[in-house]
């Protein structure tokens, strides 16, 4: 079915192309659906997803909403409205951005909203706390070294298009619309980390080899004992499992902060487990 997908809306905008959309534009300007755009054309997200793709993310008030390549500003402007989030809009196209402005303006939300003019690649949003794409799996894993470098815990959401290998935390999929990816930026737990407070381990070295969100890697003790590791994050918390010498699970669930971590084995043990980084 997701084979399918960019087929469907390959037809759809070949259909659609060169048509303009209701509600999209005004008397200074009207874009065209499929109109050339830096590296990718202009399609608007359709009103049905944007607040499912805001609600994915989760946006409030406390939030910094990036649209990268933003067209009409239209998520930027429903980010401060329905949510109270400052948002940002980077879009290439200089005519799609004074649009977007006076959109802006015609909203009210002046204070909250801002266009820039310029390119994706080039501008600076490592401030966003929440990232929106409408772009195409090419471009997001063009963006996704960008991306993995962000703050932990940033959300991105996708209309339509995945990250490759990368895979998303979660997918909604609502009735003849775009399937919506999310994404949450995870920490970086590459490494040899120094783990205190695991019942039975009292001196122990935790080895982690992290692909995105998963990580796997070794618990060893001082006295040559040792366990497999599974586990993912969830932006900067962290949780594993691993087997005791008598075969039990234990899961283990920490927050990683610079340099090292701290929470606890779960649920129920009252056990606090700490972390520092060797390497
Ligand atoms: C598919 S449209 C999505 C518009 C908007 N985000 C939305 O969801 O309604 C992609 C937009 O990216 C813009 N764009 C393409 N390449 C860009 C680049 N390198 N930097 C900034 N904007 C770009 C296009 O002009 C177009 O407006």
């Amino acid at each position: 079915m997701r084979r399918l997908q960019p087929a469907l809306v390959l037809a759809l905008l070949l259909v659609l192309s060169g048509c303009t959309v209701p509600g999209a534009g005004d008397d200074t300007y009207r874009p065209w659906v499929g109109q050339h755009g830096k590296d990718v054309m202009w399609v608007p997200t359709l009103d049905p997803l944007m607040l499912p793709m805001l609600e994915a993310a989760k946006v409030t008030a406390d939030d910094v909403v990036y649209d990268l390549g933003s067209g009409d500003g239209k998520i930027p402007i429903w980010a401060a409205r329905r949510f109270g989030a400052r948002a940002v809009g980077i879009e290439y196209n200089p005519d799609l951005v004074a649009l977007a402005r006076r959109n802006v303006e015609r909203a009210g939300v002046s204070e909250r909203v801002r266009m820039i003019h310029g390119d994706i690649f080039v501008e600076d949003f490592s401030s966003a706390t929440v990232l929106t794409l409408f772009l195409g799996t090419e471009l997001n894993q063009r963006l996704r070294p960008i991306i993995a470098k962000m703050r932990p815990g940033t959300r991105v959401v996708s209309n339509l298009f995945d990250m490759g290998d990368w895979e998303p935390d979660r997918v909604v999929r609502l009735p003849d619309q775009n399937p919506v990816y999310l994404w949450v930026v995870p920490a970086r737990v590459d490494g040899e980390w120094e783990v205190a407070g695991l019942p039975d381990w009292s001196a122990a070295t935790l080895e982690l080899r992290q692909t995105f969100q998963k990580v796997e890697g070794r618990l060893r003790s001082a006295d040559g004992r040792a366990a497999s590791v599974r586990g993912r994050l969830d932006g900067s918390r962290l949780s594993f499992g691993y087997r005791t010498d008598k075969g039990e699970a234990r899961t283990v669930a920490v927050d990683v902060h610079e340099s090292g971590f701290a929470g606890g084995l779960a649920p129920g043990e009252a056990a606090a487990v700490s972390g520092r980084r060797l390497r």
